[in-house]
């Protein structure tokens, strides 16, 4: 007799953004962006193949402990979401590479619930290797990966199970404070009552590990916030030169948050030929390229609250660096 044991289930991928459709959004907003005062660009065109693979660097700098403080709750306490939520189904917002999705795989597994997981993320072809990888070393796993924007792909989700919605990284911070609440408004509004949101949040702390950890010694945020540049180039025939602007992050107190701006080191003329559009960018002349705001446990609670969410567990990490929450709609 054959041994029953669960083999590896071939994963499937939705495309729900296609590259037409990215590259007439990113038109869109680039001109919306390249033309407003000061200038900006939405960080979701971070992250193409070469962006993906320099964020996964940044993860590992001893600088940017986010990642670190995460893995920790994780380790410590993904057992207890796995058992809270009651998942059979993890789904995943702006996957990345899943590295620390295994974490609450594992658990999710230890409980004997798991049987699907669904990441979601613009990034189509890390999306797939990770999912390719993941579908080898969970069998029986069905690993559902969509390519899509959490902006606008929330309700393409699929259905059915009980669902641990995680969003993890702190990447709801580089939401700025209305495109978050419609987030999570929109996100609320999908989830059914048994389905559960799980969201990791970087924490208010010293102005200057802050600082850090957004501007490394080894230059790789830099690289990261560079690489915008030369997604500019490629997909609209920009003419940016990387080496005449500089990276520099700062903190804003008012708004409680990490800012990115590249700052252009000298009068320059840009020509973005696939918008047939001159753009000038005087000496010193700074465009912000990501937020990363920052909370502390109560204003999350509130604004949860505000959402149409009830708070079912808070996790910080040692030293209150960074917080994982449980929460499910308020129905
Ligand atoms: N979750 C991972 C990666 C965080 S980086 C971690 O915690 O380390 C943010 C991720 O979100 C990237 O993989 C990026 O491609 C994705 N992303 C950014 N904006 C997005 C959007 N609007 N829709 C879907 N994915 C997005
Ligand atoms: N979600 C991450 C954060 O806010 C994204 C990030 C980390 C990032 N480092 C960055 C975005 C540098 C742009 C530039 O921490």
């Amino acid at each position: 007799m054959t041994p029953d044991v669960a083999r590896p289930i071939p994963p499937t991928l939705d495309v729900h953004l296609s590259g037409t459709e990215l590259a007439t959004a990113l038109e869109r907003d680039a001109r919306a962006g390249l033309l407003a005062s000061p200038k900006q660009l939405p960080p979701v065109y971070f992250y193409d193949d070469r962006g993906s693979r320099l964020f996964d660097e940044i993860t590992r700098l001893p600088e940017y402990y986010p990642t670190r403080s995460e893995r920790w709750i994780l380790d410590a306490h993904a057992k207890d979401m796995a058992l809270l939520s009651g998942a059979d189904t993890l789904i995943e917002l702006g996957a990345g590479t899943c590295e620390k999705s295994r974490v609450l795989l594992d658990a999710m597994q230890a409980v004997g619930l798991l049987s699907r997981y669904v990441p979601l993320d613009v990034s189509d072809t890390v999306l797939w290797e990770a999912a390719t990888t993941l579908a080898e070393e969970y069998p029986g796993l069905a690993v559902h990966a969509v390519v899509g924007d959490f902006h606008r792909h929330l309700d393409q989700l699929p259905p059915g199970g009980r669902r641990l919605i995680a969003f993890l990284g702190g990447t709801i911070g580089n939401l700025g404070p209305a495109q978050r609440r419609r987030f999570l408004v929109d996100l609320d509004c999908t989830m059914d009552a048994e389905d559960r949101f799980l969201v990791g949040t970087d924490l208010v702390k010293d102005r200057d590990r802050l600082v850090r950890a957004y501007d490394d010694d080894a230059g790789v945020t830099a690289e990261f916030n560079k690489n915008v540049l030369s997604v500019l180039n490629r997909e609209l025939g920009a003419d940016f030169d990387p080496d005449r602007f500089d990276h520099v992050a700062v903190w804003n107190e008012e708004a409680q948050r990490i800012e990115m701006w590249l700052r252009s080191n000298a009068e320059q003329s840009i020509r973005v030929e696939g918008l047939d559009l001159d753009l000038v960018f005087g000496e010193g002349e700074a465009m912000l390229t990501e937020i990363s705001t920052k909370f502390t446990p109560e204003g999350l609670a509130a604004e949860l609250a505000e959402c149409g969410f009830v708070v079912d567990a808070m996790w910080p990490s040692p030293g209150d660096d960074f917080l994982m929450t449980l929460c499910h709609p308020y129905c």
